[in-house]
């Protein structure tokens, strides 16, 4: 078994899920990273192992419960505990309630909600092995502002994320009292490539948005917690009047 702190992120490739490796592989953690493109993800895991730690990457879709269910086996395989698990991989879709398509939803529930089930299931065991070596682990869900405060065109997204929330309370219900305990982080617009359609002229500038470091910075303050704290939820926002707004 890894003898350093061992953390799994989803979507570890670019983004948030960059900036989260990137802050937990300077703290001294070993790392998996995971998302659908190996080449992206190997060309970060080489970037992460230069603070020193093991890095393994492993390409897996969210859509796909085989490739889910082998990553899992592979990160186990290799570290045998999970201190961190950090569900992060996640897709966009805006549209009218009025003619958005059934599939589309589908889509979005699986990456967004299917998937996140899957790894706080089936890396349980080694989360809670975690807490028999170091005390206490925790899971991190990135979630959104807007499964807390609905957006028009959201409808569907902010409904997974929400879903997400919620699944994080009903865990922590059940599981922290054991010392697994689960954080949603529901952020505004994040400066990343998801939110690259909103950026620019009589828009959000990128650089007046939070940032991906921002995120890491909460989600790794969340790991610093022992397990008798348990923060259910945090709320990223913008400053000024967009508080309650992505
Ligand atoms: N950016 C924002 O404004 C914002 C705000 C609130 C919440 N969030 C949430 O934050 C999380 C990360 O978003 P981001 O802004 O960092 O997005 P991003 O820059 O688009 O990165 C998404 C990451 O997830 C991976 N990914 C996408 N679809 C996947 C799939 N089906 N299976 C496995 N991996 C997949 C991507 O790699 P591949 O393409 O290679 O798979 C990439 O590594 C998401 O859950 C998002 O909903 C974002």
């Amino acid at each position: 078994m890894s003898t350093r702190k061992v953390a799994l992120v989803t979507g570890g490739s670019r983004g948030i899920g960059a900036a989260v490796a990137d802050r937990f592989a300077r703290e001294g953690w070993d790392l998996t990273i995971s998302a659908r493109g190996q080449e992206a993800l190997d060309a970060r895991a080489e970037l992460l192992r230069e603070h020193g730690g093991r890095v393994l990457s492993v390409a897996a879709d969210s859509t796909d419960e085989g490739a889910v269910a082998a990553l899992i086996a592979r990160h186990v395989e290799e570290y045998g505990r999970t201190d961190a698990l950090v569900v992060n991989a996640g897709m966009g879709l805006k549209g009218g309630f009025a003619d958005f398509p059934a599939r589309r939803f589908d889509r979005l529930y699986q990456v967004n909600v299917r998937a996140p089930f899957q790894l706080m299931q089936g890396l349980l065991p080694s989360l809670r092995t975690a807490v028999d070596v170091a005390g206490a682990a925790k899971i991190v869900a990135i979630s959104s502002i807007t499964g807390v405060y609905p957006e028009p065109e959201m409808a569907a997204y902010g409904a997974t994320k929400a879903a997400l929330i919620s699944m994080c309370e009903t865990f922590n219900l059940e599981e922290s009292v054991n010392g697994v305990a689960a954080t949603s982080i529901a952020p505004g617009y994040v400066d990343t490539d998801m939110s690259e359609w909103t950026k620019g002229e009589g828009a959000i500038p990128g650089d007046e948005m939070i940032s991906a470091d921002d995120v890491a910075t909460v989600a790794f303050a969340v790991t610093q917690l022992s397990r008798w704290a348990v923060l259910p939820q945090a709320v990223l926002t913008r400053p000024g009047p967009n508080l309650h707004r992505a």
